[in-house]
């Protein structure tokens, strides 16, 4: 498989790794461990509750290079991913940083006052409390934010392209600390050692490099997408929060209309018959006076006065069939 070569669901997981060991990684940052077996990668990401996709993304855009031009799946989890990046910082902040540390104190020649030793220990330590501001940074505001957005909460003081706009590449400034070892550490007894933890070094800003791409080019992108449904959830909650007005409207109306008594429903039958207040009294036997009031109490329990609109609702509430009702202007 070459480094154009899009991995898909049914590779072997094994295979991915023979063919491209750096991908290593991704691996550990996906809580998946070593022992994979024959299994595929769709295999080892269902039996580690791993999201399949974002895998794959993460993977395939590690293996061609962290081109821009990449497109991840659109069914990326943004969860996943958040997780993917957490598992980063630690394995940078508590494992790899301390490690070049270590390995640094090792390889230097204490037996010499070498002030070029003690300036590259002191910006290592400098460096390394940068990059543990910017990952806090991440993990307090920018995942805090996103898990927000998650629940469909948009903090709207804060959005994902502030952490664009500033976001540093940490790679940039170890590699300062790389040349300057290349070009001025003086020559040593310890000269595999130090060049054990000159590799580690290269290795650890590509891998800064690399996280720092997958932060702008494949999580920003998924938190934007988020961001969009978030907003679109919250206008669609919006405009139903204002047709509860009119829900509410109606519904009291149609506790109005069971309030109406059956002599009362009868009247306004009678009403949109076209059937003058005299014909009504004459139809049920009561009085002028009383038909007079029941269609006052009708008006001021519907809001209605007109007898088109009173035709209206009675059609609607299936009082009177349509064709039984005589439209007086
Ligand atoms: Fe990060
Ligand atoms: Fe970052």
């Amino acid at each position: 498989m070459s480094k154009k070569h899009l991995y898909t669901s049914t590779d072997k997981m094994s295979d991915i790794i023979c063919d491209n060991y750096s991908l290593l990684q991704v691996m550990s940052r996906f809580d998946l461990p070593l022992g994979f077996g024959d299994c595929s990668v769709e295999e080892v990401c269902h039996t580690h509750q791993v999201d399949c996709p974002t895998f794959l993304s993460v993977l395939n855009f590690i293996n061609r290079g962290h081109s821009r031009n990449f497109i991840p799946s659109e069914d990326i989890s943004v969860q996943s991913l958040m997780d993917y990046l957490k598992n980063a910082h630690h394995y940078f902040l508590d494992f790899q940083l301390p490690n070049i540390r270590r390995k640094l104190l090792e390889a230097f020649d204490c037996s010499s006052d070498n002030e070029v030793t003690f300036l590259i220990l002191k910006f290592f330590d400098v460096f390394v409390q940068e990059v543990r501001k910017h990952m806090h940074y991440e993990d307090k505001y920018v995942f805090s934010y996103v898990a927000h957005l998650l629940q469909g909460e948009k903090d709207e003081a804060y959005c994902i392209d502030k952490f664009v706009r500033h976001h540093d590449h940490m790679d940039e400034k170890l590699a300062e600390l790389k040349n300057s070892i290349v070009k001025y550490y003086p020559a040593n007894k310890n000269a595999y050692l130090m060049n054990a933890v000159l590799f580690d070094i290269f290795l650890c800003e590509q891998d800064l490099a690399s996280h720092a791409k997958v932060e702008e080019y494949l999580f920003v992108p998924a938190v934007l997408r988020l961001e969009e449904e978030v907003e679109k959830h919250r206008l669609t909650q919006t405009e139903k929060q204002k047709e509860v007005p009119t829900t509410t409207t109606e519904a009291n109306k149609q506790d109005e209309a069971t309030d109406l008594s059956q002599r009362e429903k009868e009247i306004i039958t009678c009403i949109v018959k076209g059937m003058s207040n005299k014909e009504i009294a004459e139809h049920l036997y009561i009085s002028i006076h009383t038909v007079i009031t029941h269609r006052k109490n009708i008006a001021r329990k519907l809001q209605i006065h007109s007898p088109t609109l009173l035709t209206v609702y009675a059609i609607v509430n299936k009082l009177v069939d349509v064709s039984e009702v005589k439209l007086s202007i």
